[in-house]
């Protein structure tokens, strides 16, 4: 996906980490909750670009920037230098990083995890200081329970609070659907109002789906255990579903993480189209879609 432009540029695409299923089976003492997740990554993201400058830099741009208020320095791609350089122990890079900002902000497809994950890759390459595996992945749980997975943007299990990896099965190709009514929930918030902390984890998963009924009908066995809470407190994500569930080229509409952006899977030639259908009923939506992998 990288795009070279030249030696002293690069871009890449920080792409939206998708839930296809999400559950919830236990809290921790400290809070945290336990999961058992089959998280992917599509061809849809905000894209990230680093270039050499006089100094540490970040600029925001794009549809979704003004939504990134506070103070710069608490933006997670900052954190990312930070600590990258730390534990690598090298000078703070004088780079300028310019993220153009594609995805709803807290909206449950981790765009500031995957931001994140990206600045460290692109760090990497561009002070060519590799970190040991088991280092960026430590550095990464420090930036948020959901930047490990980012590191490697293909099909993945996720257990633990979010830090135990494990490779995800091979996907079909297939078509994604994203929408997000514009409103924003508070993850934290969405955790508190669960009802049962300790649902069933996943069916055992095989190592590859041929076809997307085969995706679908194992998803079936499956939940996103935040949607009802979610949907308590922000009921447009109701809505959103009812209208991808009422599209009969959608195979599976579903929740990601803690909303409210949801999905719907599809045949990917009629990604598009249903996007455009979506759009013209709901212009004040946020919709994308594109490949699922
Ligand atoms: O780590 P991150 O900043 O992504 O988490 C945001 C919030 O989501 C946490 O403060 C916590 O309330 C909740 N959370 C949780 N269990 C997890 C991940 C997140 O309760 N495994």
């Amino acid at each position: 996906m990288a795009l070279a432009t030249k030696s002293s540029s690069r871009v890449e695409l920080a792409r939206a980490k998708v839930n296809l299923a999400l559950h919830i089976t236990g809290q921790q003492p400290d809070g945290y909750h336990l999961l058992d997740s089959l998280v992917v990554f599509p061809q849809i993201g905000d894209r990230l670009a680093i270039e050499t400058a006089g100094e540490l830099e970040l600029r925001l741009e794009g549809p979704f920037a003004r939504d990134l208020t506070g103070p710069a320095e608490d933006n997670l791609i900052l954190k990312a230098v930070q600590s990258f350089a730390g534990k690598a122990g090298i000078d703070i890079p004088q780079v300028c990083l310019t993220l153009t900002k594609r995805l709803p902000v807290a909206s449950g497809i981790g765009g500031g995890s995957s931001d994140a994950a990206t600045t460290l890759r692109l760090l990497e390459d561009f002070t060519e200081t590799y970190l040991a595996d088991d280092e960026m992945h430590a550095l990464a749980l420090t930036l948020g329970a959901d930047v490990p997975v980012c590191l490697f943007p293909e099909p993945q299990i996720m257990r633990g609070i979010g830090g135990d990896l494990s490779p995800g099965p091979d996907l079909p190709a297939c078509g994604i659907v994203l929408v997000n009514p514009r409103v924003g929930v508070s993850t934290p918030d969405v955790f508190k109002a669960m009802e049962r902390r300790d649902n069933a984890p996943m069916d055992l998963m095989p190592e590859k789906f041929e076809t997307l009924p085969s995706l679908v009908a194992y998803l079936e066995t499956c939940r996103n255990d935040l949607q009802d809470a979610a949907r308590s407190l922000c009921p447009e994500i109701g809505q959103v579903l009812s209208e991808l569930e009422a599209e009969t080229r959608i195979d599976l509409a579903r929740m990601s993480g803690s909303g409210a952006t949801c999905f719907g899977l599809c045949d990917l030639k009629a990604a598009m189209e249903i996007e455009r259908t979506l759009r013209a009923a709901h212009p004040d939506w946020w919709i994308a879609s594109g490949p699922l992998s």
